[in-house]
């Protein structure tokens, strides 16, 4: 914590240098190993995300909330940065595309003291699919809107977007080959954002272009409620980034959430959910997987089943990319 500190200003300003550049924030310093939740709970905010560019997202999430926004504002416009960057090309409209040639965009945003969510899932040529997903939360009798219908509403929202007119010949030439399209795990992060705002309520969301390469019509994890993100105020929230389908099949980011009610820190339930997965899939450990979380209390934790995996930590206190290595198999 101590650290975190100390380099606040200096990351801070360099945050908000590459805002002003328009950059995606990448590995500029080591990150600040971490395999331990942290410590002492800090005073207000505490905002967590997936991968170095979700600082870019939990610090201006956190100055929409210092200028007065709410949890969902942050959520709304932390994420909505990542995807107007396109960063690290699995976010937006930037992000990677399908197999036949265009992108197609998953999303959730879900809110912590009413437990209300909404989803966009397979979404085409909407730029913000985060806003599409707070749309269909707040102005909807629906959770989750998918392709044409989601596009849709979108556009009856007034979301900006971009002319799709080219898609229906990618699409027919897509479907005029009649060959099974290859493997789509080219890639597959994802920003997912978590936020316990100063009242002690949670908040998250989750965005991404989803796997490059993938099926058209394939949906991962991310607008998944439970897969890709789950938010339960008495307890915690929990957002997963990685290869979708081993994500999917688990519930992961409810079972973190619930291994947090019985009694474990965010980062033993980041792990353990991990080792759970693991245990019943052929993959074993080779699963691409990686899971964010925080608790009621603002302690974080994060977790990746076969790789290093950087995630960002902002309180009013100090931002930083910090990183957990690969769990240990058992
Ligand atoms: N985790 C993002 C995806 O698999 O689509």
């Amino acid at each position: 914590m101590t650290r975190l500190f100390s380099t606040r200003r200096r990351r801070g300003l360099a945050a908000f240098a590459l805002l002003a550049l328009g950059a995606c924030q990448t590995m500029t310093s080591e990150p600040v190993a971490h395999t331990e939740s942290a410590s002492a709970p800090p005073h207000g905010p505490v905002l967590i995300a997936t991968w170095p560019f979700g600082q870019q997202a939990t610090d201006l999430a956190l100055q929409v909330m210092q200028a007065g926004g709410s949890a969902l504002d942050g959520i709304e416009q932390g994420i909505g940065l990542i995807e107007s960057l396109g960063c690290d090309g699995t976010v937006g409209l930037a992000g990677r595309p399908n197999a036949a040639g265009y992108a197609q965009l998953d999303a959730c945003i879900m809110n912590g003291p009413d437990h209300n969510a909404g989803s966009v899932a397979a979404l085409e040529g909407i730029v913000h699919p985060i806003s599409a997903a707070r749309r269909v939360m707040e102005h909807s009798p629906h959770v989750m809107l998918v392709g044409e219908g989601a596009r849709w509403f979108a556009l009856q929202h007034g979301l900006e977007s971009v002319d799709v007119s080219e898609l229906p010949e990618k699409k027919q030439a897509f479907a005029s080959q009649q060959t099974t399209p290859p493997d789509g795990e080219v890639g597959h992060d994802t920003i997912g954002l978590l936020i316990l705002d100063a009242q002690g309520d949670l908040a998250g969301g989750a965005s991404t272009s989803g796997a490059g390469g993938k099926w058209p019509g394939r949906v991962g994890d991310s607008p998944i409620l439970g897969s890709g993100l789950y938010v339960d105020n008495e307890v915690g929230a929990a957002a997963g980034t990685g290869l979708g389908e081993n994500i999917m099949r688990y519930a992961a980011t409810t079972l973190i959430v619930e291994r947090m009610r019985a009694g474990l820190d965010p980062q033993s339930a980041c792990e353990e959910v991990i080792h759970h997965i693991a245990a019943r899939d052929p993959r074993g450990y080779d699963l691409s997987i990686c899971f964010i979380a925080i608790d009621k209390s603002g302690r974080v934790g994060a977790a990746c089943s076969n790789d290093e995996f950087p995630y960002a930590v902002t309180t009013p206190a100090g931002s930083e990319v910090r990183k957990v290595s690969a769990v240990q198999p058992r």
